[in-house]
């Protein structure tokens, strides 16, 4: 068994190979950050003709890495969504393709959840019931399994995600993209209490995340205080940011342990790679003795291993049974699959 994963979703394009025991075979990720850095941020039109441009070479490369042929491909996954969508179209299409030619099946597989699979990818024996925390550039949402496969979104973010207000805090100042990455090297040695920053609240007590307002108070700190590039209380000032944004991530978290009967929490996305964020998370699970799983950095921005393993996983639970693709899958740029 051989499970081809495609990932477009945003600004990276993604081929990976698997066996059928999970085993990643390749797992091939083309960055685009050097067209995007200029803006500070995903151009969604560049990023899809940037798709458009390479993904055959990617999927090349992913076989190629794997020494296997399109014909010995048993399963195509691919992300369906959420994400930019002219870059899901392009995967999609591409997929779709191939799954037609050869005339194997197709699995559509959820980005938020791929990126829970990630952390599941290397922890396979972790307990279920779980809470699972995305934590990416375009998504902050929280999700109860309780069990494999099943997924209810507990909380969301209402406007930023929490790498979003990274990156355009580190855009404002000027400092590169992507931000989070930036953030936390320059971040290092800083004191994180230098500069104060409220925990966002909601009001209705959900477990809904907002992050606007840590980045209109950041905002207004860098203005009052004349924070710039070359500033002696830069390291501070992105301490105590990246400190705020943590804080309020795992806040939610921690109020969803009280509320949900889970055995283990897992951390993923994007900004899962900080360490900041790992070490905190790792606190709170020990904590609360619960076991706890993140995926590794490689593997927590995104990468169509995760996608490939979920695309499996799902095929494997419908059953035997002969499988018609389903070539008229559609893309969703914003909300989530239903659960399934
Ligand atoms: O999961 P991902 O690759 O893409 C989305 O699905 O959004 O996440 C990208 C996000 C960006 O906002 C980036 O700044 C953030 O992950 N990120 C980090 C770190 N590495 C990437 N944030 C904080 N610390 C890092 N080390
Ligand atoms: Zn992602």
């Amino acid at each position: 068994m051989r499970v081809l994963g495609i990932e477009t979703s945003c600004d990276e394009t993604s081929a990976a190979v698997l066996g059928g025991e999970g085993e990643v075979l390749s797992n091939v990720v083309l960055s685009q950050d050097e067209i995007h850095a200029p803006y500070g941020g995903v151009v969604p039109e560049l990023a899809s003709r940037r798709h458009i441009e390479t993904i055959d070479t990617v999927v090349r490369e992913a076989l190629d890495r794997a020494r296997a042929g399109l014909d010995q491909i048993d399963l195509l996954a691919v992300t369906q969504g959420p994400g930019l969508i002219g870059s899901l179209l392009v995967g999609l299409s591409f997929a779709k393709g191939l799954a037609y030619y050869f005339k194997k099946p197709l699995i559509g597989v959820d980005h938020l959840q791929a990126h829970i699979e990630a952390a599941l990818l290397e922890n396979p024996g972790l307990p279920f019931p779980a809470l699972a925390l995305v934590v990416s550039g375009g998504h902050t949402s929280l999700f109860f399994l309780e069990k494999p496969l099943s997924y209810e979104v507990i909380g969301r973010t209402r406007d930023d995600a929490a790498g979003e207000a990274l990156d355009k805090i580190a855009k404002f100042l000027g400092l590169g993209y992507p931000g989070g990455p930036v953030i936390e090297k320059r971040a290092s040695g800083g004191k994180v209490k230098a500069f104060p920053f409220s925990a966002p609240r909601m009001s209705d007590r959900s477990l809904d995340y907002s992050f606007s307002g840590l980045k209109t108070a950041a905002l207004k700190t860098i203005r009052d205080n004349k924070i710039s590039k070359g500033s002696r209380r830069m390291a501070d000032f992105l301490a105590s940011f990246e400190q705020a944004v943590v804080g309020a991530v795992l806040d939610n978290l921690g109020r969803a342990v009280s509320e949900r009967p889970a055995q283990s929490l897992i951390l993923c996305g994007g900004v899962a790679r900080n360490k900041r964020l790992r070490a905190e998370f790792e606190k709170l699970a020990r904590a609360e003795r619960l076991a706890f799983a993140f995926p590794s950095p490689k593997l927590c921005t995104d990468n169509a291993a995760m996608t490939a393993s979920l695309g499996l996983k799902k095929f494997r639970a419908l059953g035997p049974g002969p499988f018609v693709p389903d070539l008229g899958l559609n893309a969703y740029p914003r909300v989530s699959a239903p659960a399934e």
